[in-house]
């Protein structure tokens, strides 16, 4: 098993954002996250890699406690996940290649093109920074940086919004193309459930600080709950 959620909460004064959640991720697997905004998706992610405290509640990455986790063991955990960030977190002052690289060991050149490349970018921009290029090409380099580490699972917070239609395509057929040949786990936090039923081994729809649904994309798509439908309705 990759992730573990054991009736996690998350409040922010009044507001019950996690209400007590749990669930499992299994290694390989690909769970898309739903749910409307401020729903907590991004909270989700964040407590996963102890970047937020959960209030209560107990969480596990490939067996590792996260929530009473030391500096040290949350630093090799951070190790094995990447975060794709909703927005791309890139260092200003750094160039392309340096952002890209920053995780690395070694800062290898050809490592760096290739990451560039599975996110439909390539070597013009290595010197540019991430000012001097679009947003939807920040977010390409930022989920560039993320993979060139090799890490064991990925979470995503929103790929492919603000992308255009052909590298969102690209996007989420790396995400599936992970999943199927290195076996890397993915979380994907996302509004599109086209590309849900497209590429999800199971779906978890968040509403209310609870869990709606978490089901196989097959029983999701024949769901009644009215959200769903609502979810399902904007695929078409
Ligand atoms: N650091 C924080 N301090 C205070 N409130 C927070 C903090 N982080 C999140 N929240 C609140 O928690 C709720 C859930 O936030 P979260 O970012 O997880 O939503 P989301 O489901 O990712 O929404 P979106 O689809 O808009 O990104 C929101 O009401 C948000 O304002
Ligand atoms: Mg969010």
């Amino acid at each position: 098993m990759a992730i573990s959620f054991k009736n996690v909460a998350k409040a922010f004064g009044q507001k019950k954002v996690l209400d007590g959640v749990s669930f499992s991720v299994e290694t390989g697997e690909v769970l898309f996250i739903l749910g409307k905004s401020g729903m907590g998706k991004s909270v989700t992610l964040k407590t996963t890699i102890g970047l937020m405290k959960p209030d209560r509640g107990e969480i596990y990455v490939h067996g590792e406690a996260v929530h009473t986790a030391s500096e040290h063991t949350l630093a090799q955990v951070r190790k094995k996940c990447g975060m794709v960030f909703q927005h791309p977190a890139l260092l200003d002052s750094l160039t392309i290649f340096e952002n890209v690289a920053f995780g690395l060991e070694t800062k290898n050149r050809e490592r760096v093109i290739e990451c560039l490349k599975l996110v439909h970018l390539d070597e013009s921009i290595l010197n540019r920074k991430p000012q001097e290029i679009s947003y939807g090409m920040q977010k390409r380099v930022s989920l560039a940086r993320t993979l060139a580490p090799g890490p064991q699972i990925l979470l995503f917070d929103e790929p492919t919004t603000g992308l255009d239609p052909i590298t969102t395509n690209a996007v989420n057929e790396l995400i599936a193309e992970l999943s199927d040949r290195l076996n890397v786990t993915s979380v994907v936090v996302s509004h599109d459930m086209g590309c849900a039923l497209r590429i999800a081994d199971r779906i978890l729809v968040l509403d209310q600080g609870n869990i709606l649904a978490l089901d196989t994309v097959d029983r999701i798509k024949s769901s009644s709950e009215p959200l769903i439908q609502d979810f399902l309705r904007e695929a078409l």
